[in-house]
């Protein structure tokens, strides 16, 4: 990366594209996710070396639960294996969040979410984000619940709800929003992805399908994120 190139605070990130990479090599469409993981993982390696504060990565959303039983199964799986081995967290200084409604889980996938979400916490390094059961009318629901619960139990007064005090009841509470918001996989969706975070985010689309996505394509978007005249609603 040239050194007058601004790296973004925090990146969000769709990871689309899994079931076409695969069926393009009649491979059934788990090996993409399989894929898709290493990837991920190559990816957050990489935006630790670019120096980031954060990146979010979206894995499974509110409304994956509806694809077939074997693909929602091969999905966890593999988030499964990547909580007990890959994430490294005790060598890594990353401080890893899980956004979601973790209601939906339970057993040792919920109880590895939770320890390594606190072993993690007072790390210095870069907040890696992992969107899973995720959905930002979910989240925002959810804030407003609490919000009212504060509110009725005289905890909050309404008039203390603004935009900051709204933004500390979202799962991604007291990070940065993100910069940009980087799509592969040639689809023009935000998919229910970060819709109050990326008020002002910039929004990059790359055709490439993410199991094939590589440090260069991160690059390419950061590069493009620098040609983007931000002026916040500005002049
Ligand atoms: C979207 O591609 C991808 C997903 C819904 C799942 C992503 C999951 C992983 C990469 C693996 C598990 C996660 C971690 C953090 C280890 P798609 O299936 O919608 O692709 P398509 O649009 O080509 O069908």
């Amino acid at each position: 990366m040239e050194s007058n190139i601004t790296i973004p605070k925090h990146i969000g990130i769709i990871m689309d594209g899994n079931g076409r990479w695969a069926k393009k090599r009649l491979l059934p469409r788990n090996m993409g996710h399989k894929k898709g993981a290493e990837v991920f993982q190559d990816i957050t390696r990489y935006c630790n070396e670019l120096g980031l504060e954060a990146v979010t990565f979206y894995a499974f959303s509110t409304e994956n639960w509806k694809r077939p039983k074997d693909e929602v199964d091969g999905i966890m799986k593999l988030f499964k294996e990547y909580l007990i081995t890959a994430f490294d967290y005790e060598k890594e200084n990353n401080k890893i969040i899980f956004l979601g409604d973790k209601s939906a889980f339970s057993g040792e996938l919920l109880d590895l979410m939770e320890e390594i979400e606190t072993k993690t916490a007072d790390r210095t390094g870069m907040i890696l984000n992992i969107a899973i059961n995720y959905g930002s009318r979910n989240e925002m629901v959810h804030a407003c619940k609490k919000i009212a619960q504060d509110v009725k139990n005289g905890k909050m007064d309404v008039n203390d709800i603004n935009e900051d005090t709204f933004s500390s009841f979202l799962y991604t509470k007291n990070q940065p929003d993100p910069d940009f918001i980087l799509r592969p996989s040639g689809e023009k969706r935000l998919s229910n992805f970060l819709l109050w975070q990326s008020a002002y985010s910039e929004f990059v689309y790359m055709d490439v399908l993410w199991p094939d996505f590589t440090r260069k394509n991160l690059d390419e978007a950061i590069l493009e994120f620098n040609k983007r005249n931000r002026r916040f609603g500005g002049v």
